[in-house]
Protein backbone atom coordinates (compact mmCIF):
# COMPACT_ATOMS: atom_id res chain seq x y z
CA UNK A 1 0.00 0.00 0.00
CA UNK A 2 3.18 2.06 1.01
CA UNK A 3 6.27 2.50 -0.82
CA UNK A 4 9.42 4.33 0.49
CA UNK A 5 12.36 4.68 -1.16
CA UNK A 6 15.73 6.46 -0.42
CA UNK A 7 13.21 9.40 1.14
CA UNK A 8 15.11 13.13 1.23
CA UNK A 9 13.54 15.93 2.12
CA UNK A 10 14.65 19.25 4.09
CA UNK A 11 12.71 22.65 5.02
CA UNK A 12 15.64 24.75 4.91
CA UNK A 13 19.61 24.51 3.79
CA UNK A 14 20.14 21.21 6.19
CA UNK A 15 18.82 17.82 5.00
CA UNK A 16 16.37 16.81 7.79
CA UNK A 17 14.86 13.73 6.30
CA UNK A 18 17.56 11.25 5.71
CA UNK A 19 17.41 8.12 3.38
CA UNK A 20 14.22 6.66 4.64
CA UNK A 21 13.34 3.40 3.52
CA UNK A 22 10.24 1.48 4.77
CA UNK A 23 6.64 -0.36 2.67
CA UNK A 24 3.73 -0.78 4.25
CA UNK A 25 1.23 -3.88 3.46
CA UNK A 26 -2.44 -3.81 3.09
CA UNK A 27 -4.09 -4.29 6.79
CA UNK A 28 -1.44 -3.39 9.11
CA UNK A 29 -1.21 -0.60 11.42
CA UNK A 30 2.76 0.90 10.83
CA UNK A 31 3.98 3.28 13.75
CA UNK A 32 5.72 6.15 13.74
CA UNK A 33 7.06 6.74 16.79
CA UNK A 34 9.42 9.32 17.96
CA UNK A 35 9.82 12.44 20.42
CA UNK A 36 8.67 15.89 19.80
CA UNK A 37 10.49 17.44 16.57
CA UNK A 38 11.37 13.88 15.23
CA UNK A 39 10.06 14.25 11.89
CA UNK A 40 7.12 12.48 12.10
CA UNK A 41 4.87 14.99 10.90
CA UNK A 42 7.04 15.99 8.46
CA UNK A 43 7.02 12.47 6.84
CA UNK A 44 3.40 12.43 7.14
CA UNK A 45 2.57 15.26 5.26
CA UNK A 46 5.21 14.18 2.53
CA UNK A 47 2.55 10.44 2.23
CA UNK A 48 -0.29 12.95 1.90
CA UNK A 49 0.98 14.90 -0.73
CA UNK A 50 1.06 18.09 1.28
CA UNK A 51 5.28 18.39 1.07
CA UNK A 52 6.25 17.82 -2.66
CA UNK A 53 9.56 18.85 -2.72
CA UNK A 54 11.15 15.73 -1.50
CA UNK A 55 13.54 13.34 -3.40
CA UNK A 56 13.53 10.22 -3.31
CA UNK A 57 9.87 7.69 -3.93
CA UNK A 58 7.29 7.92 -1.58
CA UNK A 59 4.41 5.62 -2.90
CA UNK A 60 0.85 5.75 -1.72
CA UNK A 61 -2.12 3.34 -3.51
CA UNK A 62 0.86 3.31 -6.44
CA UNK A 63 1.04 7.02 -6.79
CA UNK A 64 4.17 8.97 -6.28
CA UNK A 65 3.18 11.36 -4.09
CA UNK A 66 4.73 14.35 -5.52
CA UNK A 67 2.83 13.67 -8.87
CA UNK A 68 -1.03 13.63 -7.07
CA UNK A 69 -3.81 14.51 -8.57
CA UNK A 70 -7.37 15.41 -6.78
CA UNK A 71 -7.74 11.39 -7.12
CA UNK A 72 -5.33 10.64 -4.49
CA UNK A 73 -7.68 12.22 -2.03
CA UNK A 74 -10.22 10.03 -2.30
CA UNK A 75 -9.01 7.26 -1.13
CA UNK A 76 -7.48 8.30 1.66
CA UNK A 77 -8.37 9.96 5.27
CA UNK A 78 -6.13 12.15 7.14
CA UNK A 79 -6.69 13.01 10.96
CA UNK A 80 -4.27 15.73 11.74
CA UNK A 81 -2.58 16.52 14.58
CA UNK A 82 -4.53 19.83 15.48
CA UNK A 83 -8.47 19.30 14.89
CA UNK A 84 -9.38 21.47 11.14
CA UNK A 85 -12.76 21.92 11.65
CA UNK A 86 -15.07 24.83 10.97
CA UNK A 87 -15.82 26.31 14.88
CA UNK A 88 -18.59 28.12 13.51
CA UNK A 89 -20.58 24.95 12.15
CA UNK A 90 -22.28 22.04 13.85
CA UNK A 91 -20.50 18.95 14.10
CA UNK A 92 -23.40 17.62 11.14
CA UNK A 93 -23.09 20.69 8.81
CA UNK A 94 -19.01 20.11 8.95
CA UNK A 95 -19.15 16.58 8.02
CA UNK A 96 -21.71 17.18 5.57
CA UNK A 97 -19.63 19.99 4.18
CA UNK A 98 -16.70 17.41 3.75
CA UNK A 99 -18.71 14.76 2.32
CA UNK A 100 -19.75 16.86 -0.57
CA UNK A 101 -15.89 17.20 -1.73
CA UNK A 102 -15.89 13.41 -2.75
CA UNK A 103 -16.98 12.44 -6.19
CA UNK A 104 -18.29 8.70 -4.50
CA UNK A 105 -20.42 7.55 -2.00
CA UNK A 106 -19.90 8.79 1.56
CA UNK A 107 -19.80 7.25 4.95
CA UNK A 108 -23.32 7.73 6.76
CA UNK A 109 -23.06 10.90 8.79
CA UNK A 110 -25.69 9.61 11.55
CA UNK A 111 -24.03 6.23 11.76
CA UNK A 112 -20.78 7.60 11.99
CA UNK A 113 -21.44 10.12 14.77
CA UNK A 114 -23.07 7.27 16.64
CA UNK A 115 -20.27 5.23 16.13
CA UNK A 116 -18.39 8.10 18.38
CA UNK A 117 -21.06 8.87 20.86
CA UNK A 118 -21.80 12.20 19.53
CA UNK A 119 -25.01 11.64 18.56
CA UNK A 120 -26.98 13.98 20.81
CA UNK A 121 -24.39 16.74 20.15
CA UNK A 122 -24.21 16.43 16.42
CA UNK A 123 -26.57 20.07 15.97
CA UNK A 124 -23.96 21.82 18.57
CA UNK A 125 -21.73 23.92 16.92
CA UNK A 126 -18.32 22.56 17.06
CA UNK A 127 -16.60 26.04 19.52
CA UNK A 128 -19.21 24.47 22.13
CA UNK A 129 -17.27 20.99 21.88
CA UNK A 130 -14.74 19.87 24.37
CA UNK A 131 -11.46 18.86 23.70
CA UNK A 132 -12.26 15.28 23.47
CA UNK A 133 -15.46 15.75 21.56
CA UNK A 134 -13.38 17.66 18.55
CA UNK A 135 -10.71 14.86 18.48
CA UNK A 136 -13.54 12.49 17.88
CA UNK A 137 -15.16 14.45 15.40
CA UNK A 138 -11.78 15.51 13.73
CA UNK A 139 -11.38 11.54 13.15
CA UNK A 140 -14.69 10.19 11.95
CA UNK A 141 -13.97 13.37 9.72
CA UNK A 142 -10.71 11.05 8.09
CA UNK A 143 -13.35 8.38 7.83
CA UNK A 144 -16.16 10.34 5.70
CA UNK A 145 -15.44 8.98 2.50
CA UNK A 146 -14.20 5.26 3.70
CA UNK A 147 -10.92 5.63 2.95
CA UNK A 148 -8.33 2.41 2.47
CA UNK A 149 -5.47 4.16 4.16
CA UNK A 150 -5.86 6.38 6.70
CA UNK A 151 -3.60 8.56 8.64
CA UNK A 152 -3.70 9.86 11.93
CA UNK A 153 -1.64 11.87 13.51
CA UNK A 154 -1.31 11.48 17.44
CA UNK A 155 -4.73 10.67 17.77
CA UNK A 156 -4.78 10.28 21.58
CA UNK A 157 -2.67 13.22 21.98
CA UNK A 158 -4.14 14.92 25.13
CA UNK A 159 -6.96 13.10 25.69
CA UNK A 160 -8.36 11.78 28.88
CA UNK A 161 -8.00 8.17 29.67
CA UNK A 162 -11.70 7.38 28.30
CA UNK A 163 -11.62 9.66 25.25
CA UNK A 164 -7.88 7.63 24.82
CA UNK A 165 -9.67 4.05 24.83
CA UNK A 166 -12.54 5.04 23.10
CA UNK A 167 -10.25 6.50 20.13
CA UNK A 168 -7.88 2.98 20.34
CA UNK A 169 -11.03 0.92 19.52
CA UNK A 170 -12.49 2.96 16.92
CA UNK A 171 -8.63 2.56 15.10
CA UNK A 172 -8.62 -1.42 15.98
CA UNK A 173 -12.10 -1.41 14.48
CA UNK A 174 -10.87 0.51 11.26
CA UNK A 175 -7.96 -2.35 10.94
CA UNK A 176 -10.65 -5.06 11.36
CA UNK A 177 -12.11 -3.97 8.57
CA UNK A 178 -8.75 -4.15 6.13
CA UNK A 179 -8.06 -0.45 6.71
CA UNK A 180 -4.09 0.43 6.18
CA UNK A 181 -3.22 2.76 9.21
CA UNK A 182 -0.27 5.29 9.66
CA UNK A 183 -0.23 5.95 13.20
CA UNK A 184 1.97 9.03 14.16
CA UNK A 185 2.52 9.07 18.28
CA UNK A 186 4.84 9.66 21.16
CA UNK A 187 2.97 7.02 22.97
CA UNK A 188 4.77 3.76 23.66
CA UNK A 189 1.88 2.17 25.35
CA UNK A 190 -0.50 3.39 22.49
CA UNK A 191 2.18 2.01 19.82
CA UNK A 192 2.83 -1.52 22.05
CA UNK A 193 -0.96 -1.97 21.90
CA UNK A 194 -2.15 -1.25 18.30
CA UNK A 195 0.42 -0.93 16.09
CA UNK A 196 1.95 -4.37 14.08
CA UNK A 197 5.32 -2.71 12.79
CA UNK A 198 6.66 0.68 14.48
CA UNK A 199 9.74 2.96 12.90
CA UNK A 200 11.77 4.38 15.25
CA UNK A 201 12.17 8.29 14.54
CA UNK A 202 14.47 10.07 15.60
CA UNK A 203 16.68 13.15 13.79
CA UNK A 204 14.53 12.77 10.30
CA UNK A 205 15.93 9.32 10.52
CA UNK A 206 14.50 5.50 10.82
CA UNK A 207 16.84 3.96 13.42
CA UNK A 208 14.87 0.52 14.00
CA UNK A 209 12.02 -1.07 12.31
CA UNK A 210 10.04 -3.96 13.83
CA UNK A 211 6.79 -5.21 15.51
CA UNK A 212 7.14 -3.65 18.92
CA UNK A 213 7.06 -7.59 20.61
CA UNK A 214 9.96 -8.12 18.31
CA UNK A 215 12.04 -4.78 19.42
CA UNK A 216 11.28 -6.18 23.16
CA UNK A 217 12.26 -9.63 22.73
CA UNK A 218 15.14 -9.37 20.48
CA UNK A 219 16.82 -6.07 22.43
CA UNK A 220 15.63 -6.27 26.09
CA UNK A 221 16.73 -8.18 29.02
CA UNK A 222 14.20 -9.05 31.81
CA UNK A 223 14.62 -7.77 35.17
CA UNK A 224 13.80 -8.93 38.39
CA UNK A 225 13.26 -6.53 40.91
CA UNK A 226 13.07 -7.66 44.59
CA UNK A 227 12.39 -5.82 47.61
CA UNK A 228 14.08 -6.98 51.42
CA UNK A 229 14.30 -5.91 54.99
CA UNK A 230 17.73 -4.16 56.21
CA UNK A 231 17.31 -1.09 58.48
CA UNK A 232 14.06 -0.34 56.69
CA UNK A 233 12.72 -1.12 53.17
CA UNK A 234 15.48 -1.58 50.73
CA UNK A 235 15.11 -2.21 46.72
CA UNK A 236 17.43 -4.12 44.11
CA UNK A 237 17.39 -5.42 41.01
CA UNK A 238 19.22 -8.01 38.53
CA UNK A 239 18.87 -9.32 35.06
CA UNK A 240 16.53 -12.62 35.11
CA UNK A 241 19.10 -14.39 33.24
CA UNK A 242 21.93 -13.33 35.98
CA UNK A 243 19.59 -14.49 39.04
CA UNK A 244 21.92 -17.25 39.69
CA UNK A 245 24.75 -15.26 40.14
CA UNK A 246 23.12 -12.59 42.35
CA UNK A 247 25.35 -13.08 45.72
CA UNK A 248 22.94 -10.91 47.82
CA UNK A 249 19.65 -12.14 46.51
CA UNK A 250 20.62 -15.90 47.59
CA UNK A 251 21.99 -14.30 51.10
CA UNK A 252 18.51 -12.42 51.37
CA UNK A 253 16.31 -15.62 50.62
CA UNK A 254 18.16 -17.73 53.23
CA UNK A 255 17.75 -15.08 55.86
CA UNK A 256 14.53 -14.66 54.51
CA UNK A 257 14.62 -11.42 54.37
CA UNK A 258 12.92 -10.96 51.02
CA UNK A 259 9.66 -8.78 51.21
CA UNK A 260 8.87 -8.94 47.26
CA UNK A 261 10.31 -9.92 44.13
CA UNK A 262 9.09 -9.53 40.56
CA UNK A 263 10.30 -9.60 37.00
CA UNK A 264 9.29 -7.15 34.07
CA UNK A 265 9.98 -6.78 30.64
CA UNK A 266 11.20 -4.03 29.23
CA UNK A 267 8.79 -1.18 27.44
CA UNK A 268 9.47 0.20 23.99
CA UNK A 269 10.16 3.07 25.99
CA UNK A 270 13.36 1.11 27.33
CA UNK A 271 14.53 -0.43 23.67
CA UNK A 272 14.04 3.22 22.32
CA UNK A 273 15.82 4.88 24.85
CA UNK A 274 18.86 1.67 24.38
CA UNK A 275 18.82 2.21 20.77
CA UNK A 276 18.55 6.08 20.14
CA UNK A 277 20.18 7.27 23.41
CA UNK A 278 16.91 9.68 24.05
CA UNK A 279 13.06 9.18 25.62
CA UNK A 280 9.72 9.55 24.10
CA UNK A 281 8.87 12.59 25.20
N1 LIG B 1 7.11 24.40 7.87
C1 LIG B 1 8.25 24.21 8.49
N2 LIG B 1 9.35 24.97 8.21
C2 LIG B 1 10.53 24.77 8.83
N3 LIG B 1 10.74 23.82 9.77
C3 LIG B 1 9.69 23.03 10.09
C4 LIG B 1 8.40 23.20 9.48
N4 LIG B 1 7.56 22.25 9.99
C5 LIG B 1 8.28 21.55 10.89
N5 LIG B 1 9.56 22.02 10.95
C6 LIG B 1 10.63 21.50 11.81
O1 LIG B 1 10.87 20.14 11.47
C7 LIG B 1 11.15 19.38 12.64
C8 LIG B 1 10.23 18.18 12.70
O2 LIG B 1 8.92 18.59 12.88
P1 LIG B 1 7.72 17.55 12.87
O3 LIG B 1 7.78 16.73 11.64
O4 LIG B 1 6.47 18.33 13.14
O5 LIG B 1 8.08 16.63 14.13
P2 LIG B 1 7.19 15.63 15.00
O6 LIG B 1 5.86 15.46 14.32
O7 LIG B 1 8.00 14.36 15.05
O8 LIG B 1 7.06 16.25 16.36
C9 LIG B 1 11.00 20.32 13.82
O9 LIG B 1 12.30 20.73 14.20
C10 LIG B 1 10.20 21.45 13.28
O10 LIG B 1 10.54 22.67 13.91
MG1 LIG C 1 3.94 15.84 15.00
Amino acid sequence: MIEVKDLQFSYNKNEFIKEINFKVEKGMIFGFLGPSGAGKSTLQKILTGLITNYKGHAIVNGVECKHHTNAFYENIGVDFEFPTLYEKLTARENLKFFASLYTHQTRSIDQLLESVGLQNDADKKVSDYSKGMKSRLNFIKALINDPDILFLDEPTSGLDPTNSRMMKDLILLEKNKGKTIILTTHNMEDATELCDQVAFIINGQICAIDSPQNLILSHGAKQVTYTYEDNGFKTANCLLQQISDDERLHQLMQQNKILSIHSSEPTLNDIFIELTGRTLL
